[in-house]
């Protein structure tokens, strides 16, 4: 029995695929490569010391899946795959959609046939929109996204309840994801992305490392200690545990539809993030205050009692 990784060679995917395959589980990979590398197949078995099953393709393409699920036992499937860049999303918003939303029910409908119902997906703290109060609990009001990617983790949430409300034999989680941040100890994966990067943290890094001249803090007026955005920046291998633990819990506990916030509870500003990292590596950050980004909000920080 395995589970399986749509997306395993990402970002995500990849300190996940460790943490299973520490735990010993079995696990199958699927990625098109779109934004990762197959370098980073090789440094998961380097890491891990061990071998797994992989297939070069996009995870939208059904014959293939098919033979995937044929050739293999699959027990549970994690979907990282899917597009995440918030500010391509609203240029692309048709490939968003189809990419995230398609390819999810292609997934969900090959799982079907093949009796296949432990799902565990990949959302985000943007499903709430505009905070109705900070921490945010599970609980709060979803909606009013600001972008297509948004939009897709919203859509894919309902699809999930609507499926799970036909059939609940079903086990499903969804995971709404903070600000995942860092990497894998051994420093052989981590955030890669391709271009100039969106997010805060790879950003630093690559000024850090000459590649880019200065970090554009976007606003510094915001209703926050310092004026600059807070987030809730959680350790990617934090957060892989937590795929973990929710396959743990839809494997023992009874069947049902789970959502959980991964985060840590503590809000850190940009300033924050970037004085942190200039202690922690030694390193001078550039940067200057520059204009807000359209569509960011003040403040984001999860309650992850419940979690
Ligand atoms: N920021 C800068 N300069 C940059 C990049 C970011 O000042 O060059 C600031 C942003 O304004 C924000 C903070 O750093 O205050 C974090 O920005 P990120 O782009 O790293 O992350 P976001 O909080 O905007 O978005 C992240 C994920 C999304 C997810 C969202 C959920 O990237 O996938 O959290 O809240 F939808």
């Amino acid at each position: 029995m395995a589970i399986l990784l749509p997306g395993g060679a990402g970002y995500i995917g990849s300190h996940t695929a460790i943490e299973l395959l520490e735990e010993g589980k079995e696990i199958v990979v699927i990625d098109n490569f779109s934004n990762s590398s197959p370098k980073v197949l090789e440094a998961i078995k380097k890491i891990t010391g061990k071998d797994f099953k992989f297939y070069e393709m996009d995870y939208m393409d059904k014959e293939k899946l098919e033979k995937v699920f044929e050739e293999n036992e699959i027990e549970a499937v994690i979907n990282f795959a899917g597009f995440k860049a918030v500010g391509e999303s609203v240029q692309k918003p048709i490939e968003y959609y189809t990419n995230n939303i398609s390819g999810a029910l292609v997934l969900l409908d090959t799982m079907r046939k093949y009796n296949c119902k432990k799902f565990i997906f990949s959302s985000s703290a943007t499903v709430y929109g505009e905070p109705e109060r900070i921490p945010l609990t599970e609980d709060c009001r979803t909606g009013g996204t600001t972008n297509p990617y948004g939009t897709t983790k919203l859509f894919i949430e309902q699809i999930l309840k609507d499926i799970y409300a036909s059939d609940n034999t079903w086990d499903i989680c969804i995971l709404r994801y903070f600000n995942p941040v860092g990497a894998h100890e051994s420093g052989l994966i981590g955030e890669e992305p391709q271009g100039i990067p969106n997010n805060l943290m790879p950003y630093v890094v690559r000024v850090a490392s000459g590649q880019l001249k200065e970090l554009s803090v976007f606003g510094n007026d915001y209703d926050t200690p310092d004026g600059t955005g807070v987030r809730d920046y959680i350790h990617v291998v934090d957060l892989a545990k937590g795929h973990l633990k929710a396959l743990n819990k839809i494997d023992k506990e009874e069947k049902g539809l789970y959502i959980y916030n991964l985060g840590t509870g503590t809000g850190y500003s940009v300033l924050d993030m970037v004085k942190a990292f200039e202690k922690a590596t030694n390193r001078k950050v550039a940067y200057k205050i520059a204009p807000r980004r359209a569509g960011d909000i003040a403040t984001c920080y999860a309650n992850p009692r419940k979690s």
